[in-house]
């Protein structure tokens, strides 16, 4: 059996947790709106063609924030296609996924919808195809009040009043060739600074997103990062990273480290928003905004053969892809001082751990970590002390057998843990010690674990790995031992 000591000082805080790190993506591809979060046939529908069950299952996950249309989609839309009556709106091919997009959910749909499961409306504008005029308009239709335009275009919608969409993303992956109007470094620098002018014009309220490198494998990163930067510091507030893991090598024990890449991606980010913030002698401040992320690998089609919502990329996860989704979640915490918007890509049904068939629901063994995670992780992230046993690895070299994050509420005196054991077959005893304002009791936990790193839930056994539930107990001292088992995450909840 192995031993870790874990050491949770709650004076010793790496920044407060921003409850946006717990957000989510839906983007007009495949089965993610079309029977996944819009599905008018469907028994399960309210009157506006929302899934209910589908919402439920967000709900309960807990999303702070929710970014639309695009991805890749993004790039060719033009959002008056997807406004006003639904009867006129347009059948169009849509080039991104070549598949043919109805436009029948569109803005207002999906602010209706945001409402329904209390999350803010992250909305991005079109530098593809798009145009700085037609951003600007998108601005004045969603926070505009009556007695313009567009405003009150919105106004003969339907909505009188004013969404008032606080953040918005300065295009998508424009650096990546494959993108719809794919633009250089500095030709998007440009456009992006035009289009935030124009953008804050119509209201000065709002946060602006910069589209960063599409992920740390560009041959431009992160000279795209800190050109885009230095030319648009002063009007935006978030520079976005997005990345998918991948275990196309089917080697566990590394793909089991991936936590060590994704640090290494928000060091370097954070690194280059520090250079160019005293580059240009600013005292302005821009954040990171990881608005895509996900394990990627299984089911990568991208084609809809010009159909309505085909079926892409509707990845089928396991007890491994559960436990890089649990570190990632760490590693938001562990960087909480940085990163303070994260959108998982996507949820429902397109690279999804939620997918519908016809009216059933599957949850698959990454819907835990997120929710237990994004329902408990608040107030303070803490710099825990672990001291782990190492494993080898061949991408990554030694690493920790334990990934550790933790929290602590100031203001209810909670106290939470997340703990992956990346060991194939070890049991790992932590001892976990609070100091300082401790907690008095752990509440109780919820543990996933398993023998086979590839077992997964399916329609016909959605059981395969589900959550276990922990008993709580008195603290001793303001410690206690804990034997995680080999291939596991778990939450601990301290009171
Ligand atoms: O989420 C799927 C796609 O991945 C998005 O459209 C794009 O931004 C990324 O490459």
């Amino acid at each position: 059996m192995l031993s870790a000591k874990i050491y949770l000082d709650t004076n010793r805080i790496i920044g407060e947790i921003s409850p946006l790190l717990f957000g989510g993506f839906i983007e007009h591809m495949g089965r993610c709106v079309y029977q996944g979060i819009y599905d008018p046939q469907s028994p399960c529908a309210d009157e506006a063609g929302l899934r209910t069950d589908v919402m439920g299952a967000l709900k309960e996950q807990g999303y702070a924030i929710m970014r639309y249309p695009g991805g890749n989609f993004l790039s060719g839309y033009n959002w008056l296609d997807g406004v006003g009556p639904k009867d006129k709106r347009p059948r169009r091919r849509e080039m991104a996924w070549q598949s043919i997009e109805t436009n029948q959910f569109g803005t207002n749909e999906f602010m209706g919808f945001c409402k329904k499961i209390d999350a803010q409306p992250m909305l991005g504008v079109n530098l593809g195809t798009g145009t700085i005029e037609q951003a600007a308009a998108l601005v004045e239709y969603c926070n505009g009040p009556a007695g313009s335009h567009y405003a009150d275009l919105r106004g003969l919608h339907g909505y009188r009043e004013p969404h008032d969409v606080k953040y918005w993303c300065l295009g998508n992956e424009m650096d990546g060739p494959w993108q719809i109007g794919h633009l250089g470094m500095d030709a998007y620098a440009t456009k992006a600074r035009e289009a935030a002018k124009l953008m804050k014009w119509h209201d000065p309220s709002i946060k602006l997103v910069l589209c960063g490198s599409s992920n740390d494998r560009m041959p431009t990163f992160p000279e795209w990062d800190r050109v885009a930067l230095e030319t648009c510091w002063e009007q935006v507030d978030y520079l976005s990273m997005h990345y998918y893991a991948t275990n196309l090598e089917d080697d566990t024990p590394s793909f089991l480290a991936t936590a060590q890449r994704l640090e290494d991606f928000v060091d370097t980010l954070a690194g280059t928003l520090r250079y160019v913030k005293a580059r240009t002698r600013s005292k302005h401040q821009v954040y990171l905004s990881w608005d895509e992320w996900q394990v990627w690998y299984k089911d990568r089609s991208g084609r809809g053969g010009w159909t309505e919502a085909p079926h892409l990329s509707e990845e089928n996860y396991d007890l491994q892809d559960a436990l890089v989704v649990a570190q990632w979640l760490n590693v938001f915490l562990r960087k909480c001082d940085v990163l303070k918007i994260a959108c998982v890509a996507q949820v429902v049904n397109v690279i999804s751990w939620l997918h519908t068939r016809n009216d059933e629901l599957l949850k698959q063994a990454s819907f835990w970590p997120f929710k237990w995670v994004s329902n408990h992780a608040r107030g303070n992230a803490l710099d825990a002390w672990v001291r782990s046993p190492m494993g080898e690895t061949k991408q990554y070299g030694c690493v920790p057998v334990l990934d550790v994050s933790a929290s602590h509420d100031p203001a209810t005196g909670a106290g939470a843990v997340f703990v992956v054991n990346r060991s194939l077959s070890e049991d790992v005893t932590a001892n976990i010690v609070w100091q300082n304002d401790a907690p008095k009791m752990l509440k109780a936990g919820y543990q996933i674990s398993g023998d086979d790193p590839k077992a997964s839930n399916s329609f016909d056994r959605p059981d395969v790995t589900v959550p276990r539930l922990l008993n709580g107990r008195a603290l001793d001292s303001n410690a206690f031992a804990l034997t995680v088992p080999p291939l596991s995450f778990t939450a601990l909840l301290f009171e």
